[in-house]
Order: C-alpha cells, then structure tokens, then sequence
C-alpha cells in the first residue's frame, strides 16, 4: 500500500480532503480518473468534509453540490461493506450447493461492491442490474435452487434500492434516458464534477469546464485573458467566463512563477494596490521581471523576454494589484461587479453592459476578498468598522469606485460592490440612440439647460441619474463656468474640460461615510462655491443639509444660471417629499426647482433584462403654498409611454406651462419659436445618431464629435440672427447637416483610418 494519499485539513469554517494527485493513476480529475474517485470515495467513507482538493501543479477544487453526491455514495458503500457484502462469505453462507451454482454471480457482486462502486459508481449500479437479470435467469432455468435465487436475489434489491436512493444514480437515469444509452467512458462524471481551479500561488479560484448545453453568445480579450459570455438553458443569468492565463501555464514557468512569488511577497506593500498601467506599477514590474529571470535562470527553465514580462504581469496583478477582480476591472463592458457575503462562498456577480446581470465563474477567496477590503481601509483613510459599516471610496488609477458593507448593516459580513465609471461623459445622442430618451425629450431638455432652468435628475439606485445630468453638463454653453461639486468623483470632469468646457471640481466629505481630513461638509463647499460667482453649479447628488443651502440660493436667485443634482427618488412627488420632509427645506423653497427629471429601470414583459429610460419631465409650477399635489403644483410636460417604449409630449399640458411662459418673456421668444428651438435641437441630436447607425461608427456619438456639433449649430444660429433678425432654422440646419457630413464624419473616418479599426 503506498502511504495515505490524503488528508483533512480545516480552512476557515471549512473541512477541506486534499488529495495528493500522483499521476498517471491518480490524476488531477474525480471525473476522469477512476483511480482518484476510489480515494475520494473511500477517504469520505471515514470523514465528512465540505470540500475536496486535488492538488497538483494546479489545485482543482470541488465543493457544494458535488460533495455530496460523492458523500452519499461513500455513505452506500459503508452500508455494503458494514452488510458483509464486500466479502466473499455471502455466497458461501448460502450452502454448498447453492454456492456452487452462484459462485460467479458472488464474485462479480463482491467486485462491484468492492472495487467498481468506488471508482465508477454507474457502471456498477448498470453491472447490478444485469446481475439481477442473470440470477432470475438461473433460478426460472433450474427450479430446485430457487430458495438460494430468492435470497442472493434480495439482497441484490437491496443494493440496487441503496444506489438508487443516491442523487448520483439518479441524475445518471435521467441522463441515460435523455441521451438513449449508457455512457462508455467518463463524460457523464464530467457533467457532474467541475471543479473550480488555481494555481498554488493564486488564492482565488476560477470554474474553467465548459459545461454542455452552453450556447456562446460572445468573446473577447481583456489584457492577457480571454472572456466568454454564454447562455445556460436553466439560468436566466448569462455567464460571464473569465479565463486567465496564470490558469494555463505550462508546468516549467509555474514552478519559476510559485518560486518567485514566493520570494517577492514579503517585499509587496500591504496597504495599497497599483493598478495596471499605473507609474508605482511599472517600477514593481520591473523588479519582478529580473527576479523571474533570475529565478528562470537557477531552475534552468528557458523563458524569453515576452515570456518574462508576460509572467510579471501576472505576478504583480496577485501581488500588488487586485488579483483576479483586475481583469474585471479592466473590462470596459463591465458596470458594475458584485462581491456578496459571506466573503468566499459565493461567485462574482457582475452587471455587463450588453447583457445584463451575469455570474461568473469567479470565486474570490475570503482572504483576497478581506486584503482588499483592508487596502480599501487604508488607501482612503477613513473608519470602517461596526459604528461606521459603510466605506464609500474612489479607487486610484481605476475608474471606479467601490462601496464596503459590514456588519451590523450587513449581517452576514462584510460584501462589497464596484461601480465602473465610463471613462468618457455620456451623451444625449448616446441615450438618444439606446433608447433611453426621445429626440424631442433631449431636445427640450438642451433647451432649458440653455434657458438656465433648475433642475434635479431623479430616479431609483442606479437609474442613470448622475450619467443623464453628466449629458446635460454638454448642453451648458461653454461661455459659462460649471462648478460641480460631488462627495465620490462621479462625473468625468477631465474629460468634459478637455471637451473646451471650464468646468472646476470641489469634493466634499461624504455625510454617510465620514471623510478624509481637511474635507469640507458638503453646505459649506456649496456656500463657498456660490461666493465664487456666476456659474452653473451641478451637485452630484443632494442628500443632506447641501439641500437647504441649494434652495436658499435657488430661491433668491444667487446661482443666477442652471443649477442641477441628482437626488433619490421615483417622481416628483417623491422628491418633493424628500427634499422637504426628509431634509428639511421648506415646502414654497421648493418651487426653485423648475424641473423634475425622472429616471428608471424598465422591465419589459416577457424579458428580465432592465433598460434604463427617462420616465418623465415635471415642471414644477409657481402658484401653490402648501401641498403641491392638492394644488396642482406637478405639471408633466413629457411622459414615458410604456407601450411605444417612448418619452412622449403631453401637448395640453404644456399648454399651462408657467416655465413655457417665463422663458418666452425672459428671453423674448413667442411660442413657436421655442418650439422651432426645441425641434431642431432634437433634429440635430436624432440626425447624429441616424449616421452613426448608418456608417457604424459608434465615437461620432462621443462628446468629442458631439460637442463640436453642437457648437457649430449654436454659431450657425447665432449668424442667422445677426443676417435676418431671427433665426431661420431650415437654413441654419441645411448648413449644419452639410457641415457634419463634410467636416465631422470625414474627421470620424480620418480618425478611424489612422488607427487602422475595423468594424
Ligand atoms: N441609458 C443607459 N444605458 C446603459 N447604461 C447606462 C445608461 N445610463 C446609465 N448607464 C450606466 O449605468 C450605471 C449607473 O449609472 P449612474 O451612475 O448614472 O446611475 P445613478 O442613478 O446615478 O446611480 P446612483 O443611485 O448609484 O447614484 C453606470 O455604469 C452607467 O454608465
Ligand atoms: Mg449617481
């Protein structure tokens, strides 16, 4: 016998088999080697475990579901072996004669029970029953020995009911009846046992088998790793496969890598993590690529130096960067990735662009989940701890920010989630495009952006509110200055100032999640913003005593230009009650807002995908003093119609309008010409998004392309009322569509060329 091939460790909360694999009998696969499944089995006859590894070069990792049915089927073999059925004595007990006749039968039944029920369980219950078949055979042949037949026959019942009463046998009936006919080789164990995978110098794991059934729906490459989208015919969720290299090294530049990790761990910081890409990253980088040479060099393995730099990605992704979650992090089709509690047992949720909530096969390990969250502690400088369970923090070098729950907020411990910023502001165009919003609603809304009217976005938990205010910001003219101000960096100020926008940031401290020092509370950055002059002011979102400022400088007019924020809630009524109830502002301050814009997450029937839309514009009217609704203060000029999946005008309405009113004398405009306005900026908008469909390029929607159109419009405008005393927009949008086709689109194309994309 060789020595104990296993033993039983206790992880965590866990009891853990490891099984030393030592090929080529005991392979690193339950599903494969009948071998390995016998000492899983007959280690689980004598421990009850939660999990079991099979270590080799890469540890594969089975728990859950797959543990029991292995479990149950140690459980049945206990029961033969404790029913002497492992013993050749059942059938010499039966008398000489009958013995005689039955001995082969009592062999083979020892040998199933014995040998074949531990390695390859179906084959034994298939072999059962033909025994079965081959017994009744013999005693209807020779009646004398029916006493003997009844009696092997019984027993053969009995064990044939204990395997059946396995969840084991059972999946491989129904199997067997789905596909018509008994397997010949292993695959069906492989349906059944998938483990999760890692490499020894990775703690989080990975599931890598593709199961069958799976209809791929996508791939593509992040960094060095490959992603697959499938379908799953029983899960409404689509997977989200990652496959990372370090999960597929040959065996030789493991080794180099387990070694080097090894020696480089002790020196990585244990307070922050480098992203990908960032400077501190590079120089980490650098070190790791002349230790792995080194290393290569002493071990005698041959690496050339794309191999090297290869291997120091990877190893300072596990070491300095966020381990596997980088991948998902540098994925920019990701919005939003999920880590639950409790930390370690469960996959990474994820919510991707195009398809939806997905899980992936990601499982982090609860050690990796917890040093992250510990490097997010230190990195932001804030408490996070029972009086303080939630850590709200942007992430350096990504753009992203993450949010931390513990305990007693979270009950099950500590979770938490990434929302990934996209890197460029929306777009009305873009919503216009995704449906979010109609042409005529942009257009209204660019509209009284430029009328310098008073504006929240509201809508539920990420609803869009603060991505449909950050469009809104590319409608202000760029003569004005913007001052945003925001507790988390949502909106992409750098990159709406690169658009020609003087646009300045205050950041203030976080009412929920305490804040570094030296922050302002959030009234007083907005006092001191307001003192900084004339200026569009955009509050990320209104949440706290900000609000009674805000409407303080509303209401007596010392914003003097467009105000806007975000804030929680599903209709106007909702955010009325929350603005004066919940953060104390009077009820007639109120009426500085002049619109309310509503965001949510629509589900349409017979999908389970949510789409975001803009579900309706509210004015907010002038003439009541206590209760809005009773009195006719909420006025809808647009509404969400759920049956054309469109924003629609509501004409009576706008009809009483006071703000239609306030702007046509304001501005000294009749009311056609507003709506000459209003048309042809959603002409212009709907126009951009018409060519992008027609010549597939996607970046003329980018603020890059759309800004720049919407100046120009702005210009053409501004020359034909200077030539005919006002506008005459048929020629000025002739000229425009003109332009964009000669100018804008040729430069999208130009772009395109140069850098060789293809669509
Ligand atoms: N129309 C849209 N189509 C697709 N994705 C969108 C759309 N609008 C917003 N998103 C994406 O949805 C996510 C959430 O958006 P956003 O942060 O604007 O929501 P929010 O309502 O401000 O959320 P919160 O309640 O957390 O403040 C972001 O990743 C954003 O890029
Ligand atoms: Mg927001």
């Amino acid at each position: 016998m060789p020595e104990q091939q296993y033993e039983v460790r206790e992880v965590g909360e866990k009891r853990v088999l490891v099984v030393k694999a030592s090929p080529p009998t005991v392979g690193p696969s339950i599903a494969n080697y009948p071998e390995t499944m016998r000492v899983v089995v007959k280690a689980l006859m004598h421990n009850r475990v939660d999990a079991i590894v099979l270590s080799d070069v890469y540890e594969r990792y089975y728990d859950g579901k797959q543990v029991k049915l292995l479990q149950e089927v140690a459980l049945a073999a206990k029961k033969f072996k404790d029913a002497g059925l492992w013993s050749f004595s059942v059938v010499e007990n039966m008398g000489k004669e009958c013995a005689k006749v039955f001995k082969k039968e009592g062999t083979d039944l020892v040998k199933i029970l014995h040998d074949l029920w531990l390695s390859d369980p179906v084959a034994a219950y298939v072999q059962t029953l033909g025994l079965i078949k081959r017994v009744a055979a013999k005693a209807e042949a020779a009646p004398q020995y029916k006493e003997c037949a009844t009696k092997l026959l019984k027993i053969l019942k009995t064990v044939k009911a204990v395997m059946e009463s396995t969840a084991l046998i059972a999946k491989a009936k129904s199997y067997i009846l789905r596909v018509g006919k008994i397997p010949k080789d292993r695959s069906l164990y492989s349906l059944l046992f998938q483990p999760q995978l890692k490499p020894s110098f990775v703690e989080s794991r990975v599931l890598l088998a593709a199961e069958e059934d799976l209809e791929i729906l996508d791939q593509y490459s992040v960094l060095d790793a490959e992603v697959f989208i499938y379908k799953h015919p029983d899960q409404v969720e689509p997977l989200y496969y990652l496959v990372p290299p370090e999960f597929s090294l040959p065996e030789q530049q493991y080794v180099v890598m387990e070694k080097t990790k090894e020696l480089v761990s002790q020196y990585s910081p244990k307070s922050a993590i480098l992203m990908h890409g960032s400077p501190g990253r590079e120089q980490f980088l650098e070190i790791y690529e002349d230790t792995i040479r080194d290393v290569a060099k002493n071990l005698n393995v041959k690496l050339s130096s794309k191999d090297v730099r290869f291997l120091a990605n990877i190893l300072a992704r596990h070491t300095v960067g966020y381990g596997l979650l980088e991948l998902l992090l540098m994925d920019k089709r990701i919005t939003d990735i999920y880590v639950d509690a409790p930390l370690g047992s469960k996959p990474v949720y994820l919510v991707h662009s195009e398809y939806g909530q997905c899980q992936s096969n990601v499982v982090l390990s609860a050690d990796d989940a917890l040093s992250l969250v510990s490097k997010f502690r230190a990195m932001s400088g804030r408490p996070f701890d029972e009086s303080h369970p939630v850590l709200d923090y942007d992430l350096p070098d990504v753009s992203a920010r993450v949010a931390v729950i513990g305990p007693p907020l979270s009950p099950d411990g500590i979770a938490f989630a990434f929302r990934l910023h996209k890197p460029t502001p929306w777009t009305l165009p873009q919503f216009i495009d995704n449906n979010m919003i109609s042409p005529l609603g942009a257009g209204l809304l660019s509209f009284f952006i430029d009328s310098q009217a008073t504006m929240l976005v509201a809508g539920s938990r990420g609803a869009g509110k603060t991505s449909l205010m950050t469009s809104l910001i590319l409608e202000i003219p760029q003569n004005q200055r913007i001052l945003t101000q925001e507790d988390t960096l949502e909106i992409p100020v750098e990159e709406i100032s690169h658009l020609g926008f003087h646009i300045q940031r205050l950041k203030t401290k976080s009412p929920i999640a305490g804040g570094a020092s030296g922050e302002l509370p959030p009234e007083d950055a907005l006092r001191t913003a307001l003192r900084l002059g004339d200026s569009a002011i955009v509050i990320g979102e209104v949440r706290s005593k900000e609000a009674k400022v805000l409407y303080e400088a509303m209401r007596v007019g010392a914003a003097g230009s467009v105000v806007m924020g975000t804030i929680h809630g599903d209709s106007a009524y909702s955010v009325w009650d929350r603005v004066v109830n919940d953060l104390g502002v009077p009820t007639t301050s109120f009426k500085a807002t002049d619109l309310v814009v509503v965001n949510a997450p629509i589900r349409f029937a017979g999908s389970l995908r949510r789409h975001r839309r803009t579900v309706a514009i509210t004015e907010i009217r002038k003439h009541w003093n206590h209760d809005p609704v009773e009195e006719g203060g909420f006025l809808d000029l647009m509404r969400y119609a759920a049956k054309d999946d469109k924003l629609q005008l509501l004409e009576d309405n706008i009809k009483e309008s006071d703000l239609f009113s306030k702007v046509m004398e304001l501005r000294g405009l009749s009311y056609e010409q507003i709506w000459e306005e209003i048309n042809a900026r959603a002409f212009t908008k709907k126009y951009l998004v018409d060519l992008k469909r027609k010549h597939n390029v996607p970046e003329l929607l980018e603020g890059t392309y759309t800004v720049p159109a919407h100046n120009k419009f702005l210009l053409l405008k501004e020359k034909s009322i200077e030539e005919h005393g006002s506008p005459d927009y048929d020629s000025v949008l002739d000229e425009w569509k003109t332009w964009v086709e000669e100018v804008l689109l040729k430069r999208v194309l130009a772009r395109r060329e140069a850098h060789g994309k293809h669509t």
